[in-house]
């Protein structure tokens, strides 16, 4: 196995790249990264700091400011990992509707990807890493080892979140849901910077009804294909 293996998963809200990115990394013994997660916890600090998610200049010079981490989980309530913001776990905070309805706008400023970016490419770089995100395969990491675009349809998306948040205990209107599925799209498709868009070398894997192991193992088979993991 070469020393230092980045693989790269983007694609849209709910296509599945936490859970399956999760899983192949442990697999792999690799390290696992939500990217999605950064831009949450700037948008979560905007919010605090009650300023306008509309206000670029503010948001950005804010997003240069503030020291997010990831570290193992600390707890065990069914995170993946502690998300701290300025030293304090927002591992929830990050996950509220609030954040969901503004991380979109925020995420379109330059001066927060390009802070965002520094940040990931800093992490990536220590090797053997499963990054997750929108823009890994364009532009974090275009020179990925596998990069992988997962697809599914905005309903199977919607449902998905529906369901993760009937089980977490938390109210959900599956309507509301797929309507602001379909307006993340349309912003993280179409923002001029980075936008949502498959790397020309990546492969698509559709998601829908298609079990997680069965994802995980379609990327594994890859990896084999290419040399990266020895075959059995
Ligand atoms: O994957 P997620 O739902 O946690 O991502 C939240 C938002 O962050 C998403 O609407 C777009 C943004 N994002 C991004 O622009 N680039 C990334 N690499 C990851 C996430």
């Amino acid at each position: 196995m070469s020393s230092k293996i980045t693989i790269a998963i983007d694609g849209p809200a709910a296509s599945g790249k936490t859970t399956v990115g999760e899983k192949l990394a442990r697999q792999l013994g690799f390290l696992f990264f939500d990217t999605g997660i950064m831009y949450r916890a700037v948008t979560l600090a905007v919010l605090r700091s009650n300023l306008d998610p509309n206000a670029e200049i503010a948001v950005s010079e804010l997003a240069g400011r503030v020291k997010i981490d990831v570290a193992p989980p600390g707890k065990d309530d069914g995170r993946l990992a502690d998300v701290l913001l300025d030293g304090t776990d927002v591992t929830w905070d990050v996950r509220s509707r609030e954040v969901e309805a503004n991380v979109s706008i925020v995420s379109t400023y330059k001066g927060v990807r390009d802070a965002m970016t520094e940040q990931q490419r800093r992490i990536g770089a220590r090797g053997n890493v499963v990054m997750v995100g929108r823009d890994i395969g364009t532009v974090v990491f275009p020179n990925a080892d596998l990069k992988v675009f997962l697809e599914a349809s905005a309903e199977e998306r919607a449902r998905r979140r529906y369901n993760e948040l009937v089980n977490r205990g938390q109210a959900a209107d599956y309507d509301q849901i797929l309507a602001s599925t379909r307006q993340r799209d349309e912003i993280d498709r179409n923002r001029v910077i980075a936008p949502l868009k498959p790397a020309d070398d990546a492969v698509i894997l559709d998601t829908d009804n298609v079990a997680i192991d069965d994802v995980v193992e379609a990327i594994l088979s890859l990896m084999k294909e290419r040399g990266l993991i020895e075959r059995e």
